[in-house]
C-alpha cells in the first residue's frame, strides 16, 4: 500500500513537471522568460494582473538603455537591473544563461552585461517570472525553489511585501540606494538600510557616514521622525525571520492601493500612493538642520525652532570648544561642566561620595544613538540606570521598554511633540540648583495669570462703562447659572485656613513676589501643599468682577499651567489658590 502511494506521487511529479515545462513554453501567458524565451529590447512581459510590466526603458534626456519593472507605466520605476552597467543601443537581449542566471546579452558579440550572479555548482534549467507584487523571480524549474529574486535585491524603491532588512548574525542585508539624479538611475551616494536591531530603525547613509536616522520604531511611529506621520506609514510592520533576520515591511489593507516608497536622490523618502491604479498621493518626508546626523555633537540638543542658534548643551554641560561652537561649527559638542562630574566618577578616582546622582528629564526628544535595551519596567530601567556607573541616561517606552545610554549621547533633537522622556544622568547638586529656581518660576505663572486677571477686569469694565454709556446692558461673559455651576466646582477657601496654612502669611513662607502681590506656600490641613497668591488691595476691583474671573480662568485652564484648586474673598481680601506643583511634573514643566 505504501508502495503504492509512493508511486502514485511520482506519477503526479512528473506529470506535474511536464505540465508545466509544456504550459511555460507554449502557452500565451506573458509573465517569463525561460532558457527558450528570451526578451529583446523591444518586448516587455505582463505580469498576469496586468499591473507590471519588465522591459528596457531610458530615461528623460537619456539613450542609454535599462533593464527594469515599472508599475502602471514606465515613470512608476520600482526595480532597475542594470543601473550601473547601462546598455548605449538597443542590442541587450534578456535569458537564462546556461549557469541558470538570468542575464543581459549583448546580442552583437554575446558578451554579459549584467546577471543575478548566483553561483551554482551544476548548470540548473531556471526560468524567471513577473509575480502579481511586482517582484521578478528566478526558480529551479525542477524544485521551484527560488533561487534569486528582485525584492530581495532592489534599486531606490520599495513597494508592498518589499522588506528593508537586516541579519546580525550572517550580516546579510537588504538595503536601499538612491540614483545620482532624477534621470540617471545609476547608484547614488544615499543607502537606506535597517540598523540597531535591539530597537530597530533606518538609517539613510550618505557614503559612509550616517546622514540620518529615524529613531527606534514603537510600533506606531518612528520615536526620532515625528513628521513621518503615522497615518504614512498604516501597515507598517516590523518582524524576525526563523533565521533571525529583522525586517521591515508594509501594505495596504485595501487591496485597491499601492505604493511606491523610494529614496530620493537627495537622501530623503518619498511616498507616492495609488488608488485603483491611479497615483492619489505623493508625500517627502521633509529634513531640517537638525535632522542631520550628530548635528550638534555629542551631548548637543538640535531644537529646529531656535535657528539660527539650533545647538544647545543640556543642563550641567558646556560648549567642549567655544570658538567653534560660537560659530556655528557645533560637531565637538558639549562636555560636562567643571564641577558637574557624576558622583560615579568621583567613587572611581577615589573621593568620597556625598550624594548620589539625579535624573534631569527632557520631554519629546529624539531618542540618541546607541540605545541599549533591556525588558523591564519604567522604575526598574531607573534604578538599574542609577545603579550602572556607565549608564548616562535612560528612556521607557512601553513598546520598546527600557533603553540605555552609557556612550556620549549624540544625535539628539528636541521636537515640539513627540519623540522620548529622556532622563540624563546628573549629579545631584544641579538637580537641587533647579529646585532653587521652582519658586521664581511659580511667580513667574502666577504673576502671568494675575496678569490676564487684570486684562479680563480692565474688559469687564470697559464694557460696563461702554454699556453705561451707549445705554446697552452689558452682555455678561459668563450666565448666572453658569457661573454659580463653575464656582460650585472651584472651591472657596476661609481666610483662616490659608492664615493657617501660610503660617500668617509669613515672610519665611513667601515664594516671592509677583507684579500683583506676593505669593506663599502653604500646606493645607489635609497636608496639600499650596501655593496662594494674595492679590494686592490696590488692584481695586470689585468682588463681582473677581468672581467672574476666577470662573473664566478656571474655564480656560490650560494643562500646562499650574492648577487652579479655589479662591478666597474675604476681608476685603481677594487670594488665588494654586496646587503646589510636585517635583516631578514641575520638573516637566521646566524643561518641556
Ligand atoms: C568644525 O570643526 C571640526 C573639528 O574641529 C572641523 O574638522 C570641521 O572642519 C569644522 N567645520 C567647519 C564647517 O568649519
Ligand atoms: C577622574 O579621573 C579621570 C581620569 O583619571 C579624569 O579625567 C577626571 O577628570 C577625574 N574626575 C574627577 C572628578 O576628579
Ligand atoms: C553597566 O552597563 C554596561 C554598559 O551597558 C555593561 O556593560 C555592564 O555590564 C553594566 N554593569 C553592571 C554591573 O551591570
Amino acid at each position: 500500500m505504501a508502495f503504492l502511494i509512493h508511486n502514485t506521487n511520482h506519477f503526479f511529479i512528473i506529470t506535474f513537471i511536464i505540465f508545466s515545462t509544456f504550459y511555460s513554453c507554449y502557452s500565451s501567458t506573458n509573465d517569463t522568460i525561460t532558457s527558450s524565451k528570451s526578451l529583446k529590447d523591444n518586448e516587455t512581459i505582463t505580469s498576469n494582473n496586468t499591473n507590471f510590466k519588465l522591459g528596457f526603458f531610458s530615461p528623460l534626456n537619456s539613450t542609454n538603455r535599462y533593464l527594469g519593472i515599472w508599475y502602471i507605466n514606465e515613470t512608476n520605476n520600482i526595480w532597475i537591473a542594470n543601473r550601473d552597467q547601462p546598455l548605449k543601443d538597443s542590442n541587450g537581449i534578456v535569458t537564462i544563461h546556461k549557469n541558470g542566471n538570468l542575464v543581459i546579452l549583448n546580442k552583437e558579440n554575446g558578451s554579459i552585461i549584467w546577471s543575478t550572479s548566483i553561483s551554482s555548482p551544476n548548470s540548473i534549467n531556471s526560468t524567471a517570472q513577473l509575480v502579481d507584487v511586482g517582484n521578478l523571480i528566478l526558480s529551479d524549474i525542477n524544485s521551484r525553489s527560488t533561487i534569486w529574486d528582485s525584492f530581495t535585491h532592489p534599486a531606490d524603491a520599495a513597494v508592498p511585501t518589499m522588506r528593508i532588512a537586516s541579519n546580525k548574525a550572517t550580516g546579510k542585508n537588504i538595503s536601499f540606494v538612491s540614483r545620482k539624479s532624477e534621470n540617471d538611475p545609476s547608484s547614488g551616494h544615499y543607502i537606506g538600510s535597517l540598523e540597531r536591531l535591539d530597537a530597530p530603525e533606518v538609517f539613510i547613509w550618505y557614503d559612509k557616514r550616517i546622514h540620518w536616522r529615524t529613531g527606534p520604531w514603537n510600533g506606531t511611529v518612528f520615536l526620532g521622525s515625528p513628521r513621518m506621520l503615522t497615518e504614512y506609514l498604516a501597515g507598517w510592520r516590523f518582524d524576525q525571520d526563523k533565521d533571525g533576520t529583522t525586517y521591515l515591511t508594509y501594505d495596504f489593507a485595501v487591496k485597491a492601493m499601492f505604493g511606491i516608497l523610494s529614496l530620493t536622490p537627495n537622501g530623503t523618502l518619498k511616498l507616492v500612493e495609488f488608488l485603483n491604479n491611479k497615483e492619489f498621493l505623493s508625500l517627502t518626508v521633509s529634513q531640517n538642520e537638525c535632522d542631520f546626523y550628530g548635528k550638534c555633537g555629542p551631548f548637543g540638543n538640535c531644537d529646529i525652532s531656535s535657528v539660527p542658534n539650533i545647538c544647545s548643551c543640556f543642563k550641567g554641560f558646556e560648549p567642549k570648544n567655544l570658538v567653534e561652537w560660537s560659530s556655528r561649527n557645533w560637531t565637538n559638542g558639549c562636555v560636562r561642566k567643571e564641577g558637574m562630574n557624576l558622583k560615579c566618577e568621583m567613587v572611581k578616582n577615589g573621593s568620597s561620595v556625598v550624594k548620589q546622582d539625579k535624573f534631569l528629564v527632557h520631554p519629546n526628544t529624539k531618542p540618541p544613538d546607541f540605545a541599549e535595551r533591556s525588558d523591564v519596567s519604567r522604575d526598574k530601567c531607573r534604578t538599574d540606570c542609577l545603579a550602572n556607573c556607565s549608564c548616562l541616561a535612560y528612556a521607557y517606552d512601553p513598546f520598546i521598554r527600557c533603553m540605555y545610554w552609557s556612550s556620549e549621547l549624540i544625535d539628539l533633537q528636541k521636537f515640539p511633540t513627540s519623540g522620548v522622556d529622556l532622563f540624563i544622568r546628573v549629579p545631584a547638586e544641579l538637580v537641587e540648583k533647579e529646585k532653587g529656581n521652582k519658586s521664581f518660576l511659580i511667580i513667574a505663572i502666577a504673576g502671568g495669570l494675575g496678569a490676564f486677571i487684570l486684562v479680563i477686569c480692565a474688559y469687564l469694565l470697559w464694557r460696563k462703562w461702554s454699556a453705561r454709556h451707549t445705554g446697552r446692558q452689558p452682555r455678561n461673559l459668563i450666565t448666572k447659572e453658569q457661573k454659580e455651576m463653575k464656582l460650585d466646582e472651584l472651591p472657596l477657601y476661609d481666610f483662616v485656613k490659608l492664615e493657617n496654612a501660610t503660617n500668617s502669611f509669613h515672610n519665611s513662607n513667601m515664594l516671592g513676589k509677583g507684579g500683583f502681590g506676593p505669593v506663599y506656600k502653604g500646606i493645607l490641613e489635609d497636608g496639600q501643599e499650596v501655593a496662594v497668591k494674595r492679590l494686592s488691595k490696590s488692584s481695586g476691583q470689585g468682588i463681582e468682577e473677581f468672581m467672574n474671573e476666577v470662573a473664566v480662568i478656571s474655564k480656560l485652564q490650560h494643562r500646562n499651567l499650574v492648577r487652579l484648586l479655589g479662591c478666597c474673598v474675604e476681608r476685603g481680601e481677594q487670594m488665588l489658590v494654586y496646587e503646589f506643583m510636585p517635583n516631578k511634573s514641575l520638573d516637566a514643566f521646566l524643561f518641556g
